[in-house]
């Protein structure tokens, strides 16, 4: 029957036959103490969990889901997204080695680079975002040990080639890690072009409720798989059957909810792009954004994540803006039901290399409500634009 779509793949384990009556779902198992029936028992390691963190049922269900999606032989669970970008980090870094990674790196990974990380002796080079893949690879040095990827980038949702760097990596023996939240898992398989280790946030997508944080990575190399599994168990890493329960229940439904949000968000990125008060959209699935080409070659779907650039107008007009809208939550994070809209344009003060931008930058999140609505709550905002 080989091989399902992640449609099938994300819910054929729930009726899989062999399990006896039991629920759909599995229990919640709290438990920091699992006991055993004897000491032989108890020195058995095959016989599941000997302790709470090492993860009960839900846990290894949500794990052994996204070896699945991921097409990885091992996964792990972490607090939040950010923790699962930062793991693979400090497991294939040693004092002295460079991290390479984009101007446009999420940022509070940026800050753990350049605080964390730089005061234990692994400094980090950022290369300008958008720069293409070959220019990229030129900038790995000596002491290059991790190429850490963010494709689309953070605010600006520039796109990289990813198989052309991973290759160049590859042949420098720079390890790769990706930030592959953007494509939930579902829309871009790194690991199938060569990516060492694959990192989401579940927070977002898989969640997909904004009631969630949570974080996985996913890997398929032995060694990276034992550098990574050493770390979470030097750290005490584990996260609530609770929370593993909520994502597995939010992974159900993914595919859809990822689907239809990114149809939604292309109507209302569409019509954002032909507003006189809008300079530029900034989304790969718009054809006419720079990275549509690779997103087409490499992706199956987008997220309904995306930025605006305003034509003109300051800070003000952008706050007056986004408190005038009544459909869109004032809020961070995405990947929930709900519409969202942010204003981003102090983030780019982090940045080495600050694009130059005709106005404004927001960062639109669309949800699952109609988005003849959505577009018609942004269409009264955008009237008292100051160029309208
Ligand atoms: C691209 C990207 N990666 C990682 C994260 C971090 O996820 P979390 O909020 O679960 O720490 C975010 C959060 O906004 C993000 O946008």
């Amino acid at each position: 029957m080989e091989p399902l779509s992640d449609r099938t793949r994300l819910i054929a384990p729930a009726t899989r036959r062999g399990g006896g009556r039991r629920p759909v779902n599995p229990s919640i198992e709290r438990a920091s103490t699992l006991l055993s029936d004897s000491v032989a028992e108890m020195r058995d390691g095959s016989l599941g969990p000997l302790y709470g963190i090492e993860g009960t049922a839900s846990q290894t269900a949500l794990r052994q889901a996204l070896v699945d999606l991921e097409r990885a032989e091992e996964a792990w669970l972490t607090p939040s997204g950010l923790s699962a970008v930062t793991l693979p980090l400090l497991a294939l870094s040693r004092p002295g080695d460079e991290i390479l990674t984009t101007d446009a790196v999420y940022g509070p990974v940026r800050r753990f680079l350049t605080r964390h990380m730089a005061a234990r002796g692994v400094t980090t080079r950022f290369h300008p975002s958008g720069e293409p893949a070959d220019s990229v690879a030129a900038r790995i040095g000596e002491r290059t040990r991790v190429m850490l990827i963010e494709s689309p980038a953070s605010l600006t949702f520039e796109m990289i080639d990813v198989p052309a760097l991973v290759a160049a990596a590859r042949a420098r023996g720079v390890l790769t890690v990706i930030d592959n939240t953007w494509a939930a898992g579902l829309a871009f398989k790194p690991l199938m072009h060569g990516v060492d280790v694959s990192t989401q946030a579940l927070t977002k997508y898989f969640g997909g409720h904004s009631d969630l944080m949570l974080g996985a990575a996913t890997a398929r190399d032995p060694a990276i798989r034992k550098a990574i599994a050493d770390t979470v168990e030097d750290l005490g890493l584990c996260v609530s059957p609770d929370d593993a329960w909520l994502a597995l229940r939010g992974l159900r439904t993914l595919p859809l909810r990822y689907a239809e949000q990114a149809r939604s968000a292309l109507r209302v990125a569409d019509w954002l792009a032909g507003r006189p008060e809008v300079s530029r959209v900034l989304y790969p699935a718009l054809a006419r954004d720079p990275s549509y080409g690779l997103w087409t070659r490499d992706y199956t779907g987008a997220a309904s994540l995306f930025g605006v650039v305003m034509r003109g107008g300051d800070a003000a007009a952008a706050h007056a803006l986004l408190d005038g809208l009544r459909l869109f939550g004032l809020g961070y994070s995405w990947g929930g039901f709900e519409s969202l809209i942010t204003f981003e344009t102090p983030q780019m003060a982090w940045r080495e290399t600050a694009p130059v931008l005709e106005g404004p930058l927001l960062r639109l999140h669309i949800g699952l409500e109609d988005p003849a609505d959505l577009i018609a709550d942004l269409a009264a905002g955008l009237d008292g634009w100051p160029n309208a």
